[in-house]
């Protein structure tokens, strides 16, 4: 692991996109996925403008979302692929070669999930995989106790992250289930970058990053990755 501490969140977000460049001008045909949530906004708006000011070519590869509240689409309020839609395929200028987006309101949830693993099957495995980082210590959906082998799935939501969820929707809506690319599709990606900034994450990067390997605290699982960043911002990292 490659732990990166920055002055703050902008400097975060500035590092983290041009590690997600570099990644892809390595290879260009490759396969992207950004985390949804409030830590990724300025790394996906930063690599946006990357891409529109020509620093790096998307025309020949491909995107995936992270992951989705079951019961939502990238049409809902609070939803990863609203995020996607929004703050970074609308800021584009250019078009990916393919794209394909997580619809958590599918009537078929485990054909969705299927189909996820077709795309992996496809045009994986990821060359960049940007991820933020639960209070749980959640990658994607992938929730404390979860198998580290698995792919796509759908799984219940932590009492952690049904806690935290109110920040996305208020009282409006209650997802109790998740559907998300699993850790082995993560642990597969070339290149992996985990971001986080302020000082409510500080407790649950240092068990992530210092503690033991263990699924009880997920991402912990990336100090077994060969090739992981870890972007912090100076709040993030204070009890490293
Ligand atoms: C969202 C996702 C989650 C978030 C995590 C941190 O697509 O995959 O794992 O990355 O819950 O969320 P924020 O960034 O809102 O603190």
């Amino acid at each position: 692991m490659e732990i990166i501490v920055c002055k703050d969140y902008e400097e975060m977000s500035r590092k983290a996109a041009e590690l997600s460049a570099e990644g892809l001008r390595q290879h260009p045909d490759g396969l992207l996925s950004f985390a949804g949530g409030d830590t990724p906004l300025g790394t996906v708006h930063a690599f946006a403008d990357m891409v529109n000011k020509g620093e790096v070519d998307i025309s020949r590869a491909h995107y995936v979302s992270l992951d989705e509240w079951v019961g939502l689409s990238n049409t809902d309020e609070g939803s990863c692929g609203l995020f996607n839609e929004r703050e970074f395929f609308a800021r584009l200028e250019k078009s990916f070669a393919s794209r394909h987006i997580i619809n958590g309101a599918a009537v078929d949830i485990e054909a969705e999930r299927d189909a996820l693993n077709a795309y992996f099957a496809a045009h994986g495995p990821l060359t960049v995989s940007v991820l933020g980082i639960g209070m749980n210590g959640h990658l994607g959906f992938n929730e404390d106790g979860v198998s580290f082998d698995l792919d796509a799935h759908i799984i219940p939501l932590s009492d952690t992250t049904k806690r935290v969820m109110s920040k996305y929707f208020g009282e409006k809506f209650h997802p109790t289930h998740g559907i998300s690319q699993g850790i082995r599709q993560i642990m597969a990606a070339e290149r992996v970058i985990l971001i986080a900034n302020g000082a409510h994450k500080a407790d649950i990067i240092r068990q992530a990053i210092t503690g033991p390997v263990t699924n009880a605290v997920p991402a912990s699982v990336l100090q077994n990755h060969p090739n992981c960043y870890v972007v912090l911002d100076e709040a993030a990292a204070a009890k490293l």
